[in-house]
């Protein structure tokens, strides 16, 4: 999956030793019986660019509200720079947040909806007005400023809740679903401008999506969520490369998840009978695994090849082409076991052109080494 950004701040969560700019300590959120939040803790780093993803109502917003002031944690601590500010109003925060529904004023222009927290802050005019000109410049909408909200596309509309959100030059902005208005090719150059205004301005973004590949383009890490909970943190390629839970390996990207339990382990080798599959799987994992333990295979269906006859590979199924759909640059293929369990692999249309075209009902070898699998026990 690409990923928009050249570097990822690695050094930043690599570094224990460095100071978060936010930390979330323990914090629980409860409505009634609900938890909304559960027990979360998360350390978010300067410069970062953080999602929060999962899907509707696992407590994103919750979350979010809970850092920018307008929710209170029910148990639990919220720090800023190092700061204790669990009790302190959002006004007095240095935070700042863009809503999942824009809400701009109706009756105020483009460059008045911008100005309206500076004027409140009391920022002099002149100063305002500059701001105004530089947020204008930023989110490239200059020849807007005298417009309604009603006379803008919805695109339009996201980039002034953007440069409103951002005029304050707050030390956190914090984004909820900002690009969920937009459709997909909108959608797409605005995750490359928000991460190059985050890289230009070096603002810490803690965004909320549930939309995977939103999160996986434009994010230094990711937290995902599930009911109120933090199942795995991890920058976008870990997360993708190295799920911990079938629940992580499934929400992110597709795969294909094989049930079995475990047989032997030689050094980190380890032994999977299956039935799913109807034969033996062999895959790489250092921790160790006790026989008899039921753990699911996961494989990725880009690293799932077609096999020629005699070549030795760990991992050797054979089946019958159910469904193929064509994507443009790839193909996608289900190919059915004679156990009737589905295995999906991909292919380049590149690739797919230059070999023998496949077709239904074609028989086929699939293969992968145990080093391009996972092993998941939860
Ligand atoms: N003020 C409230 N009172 C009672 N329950 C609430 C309140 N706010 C949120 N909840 C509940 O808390 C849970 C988490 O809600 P939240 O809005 O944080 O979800 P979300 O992850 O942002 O979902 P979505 O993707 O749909 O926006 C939901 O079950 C929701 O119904
Ligand atoms: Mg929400």
């Amino acid at each position: 999956m690409p990923s928009l950004r050249q570097f990822t701040p690695e050094a930043a969560w690599q570094a224990p030793e460095g100071e978060p700019i936010i930390r979330i300590e323990n914090v629980s959120k409860r409505f009634g019986e609900l938890y909304a939040v559960d027990d979360i803790s998360l350390d978010i780093h300067s410069g970062e660019f953080f999602s929060l993803l999962g899907p509707s109502g696992c407590g994103k917003t919750t979350l979010l509200r809970m850092l920018a002031g307008f929710e209170m944690p029910t148990e639990g601590k919220i720090y800023i720079d190092g700061q204790d500010i669990t009790q302190v109003p959002p006004y007095e925060r240095p935070v700042n947040m863009m809503f999942q529904s824009y809400a701009l004023f109706p009756h105020m222009s483009v460059a008045d909806n911008i100005a309206f927290g500076l004027k409140q802050e009391g920022m002099p005019k002149a100063q305002r007005q500059e701001r105004v000109r530089e947020m204008l410049s930023l989110v490239q909408i200059d020849k807007l400023a005298a417009r309604k909200p009603h006379q803008l596309s919805g695109g339009q509309r996201q980039r002034v809740a953007l440069a409103r959100a951002l005029a304050k030059h707050p030390k956190i902005l914090l984004l909820d679903e900002p690009l969920g208005a937009l459709d997909k090719k909108l959608r797409e150059q605005t995750q490359f401008e928000l991460v190059n205004i985050q890289e230009r301005l070096g603002i810490t973004f803690i965004i909320v999506t549930h939309d995977q590949e939103e999160a996986m383009t434009m994010s230094s890490r990711i937290a995902l969520l599930r009911d109120g909970r933090v199942e795995q943190v991890d920058p976008p390629h870990r997360l993708y490369e190295y799920p911990n839970s079938r629940y992580a390996a499934d929400f992110i990207g597709s795969i294909n998840l094989i049930d079995g339990y475990v047989i032997s382990q030689e050094d980190n080798r380890v032994q999977i009978r299956s039935e799913d599959a109807g034969c033996d799987l062999e895959v790489i994992h250092s921790q160790p695994l006790i026989a008899g333990t039921q753990v699911t295979l996961a494989v990725r269906p880009e690293k799932v090849r077609l096999q020629t006859e005699g070549n030795a590979i760990a991992n050797r199924l054979t089946g019958v082409i159910k469904e193929i759909a064509y994507l443009g640059d790839v193909s996608i293929y289900h190919v059915e076991l004679p156990t009737g369990k589905r295995i999906q692999f991909t292919q380049s249309n590149i690739q797919a052109l230059a070999e023998q075209p496949l077709s239904w009902e074609d028989e086929v070898v699939l293969g992968w080494p145990a080093n391009s699998c996972g092993v998941l026990t939860q």
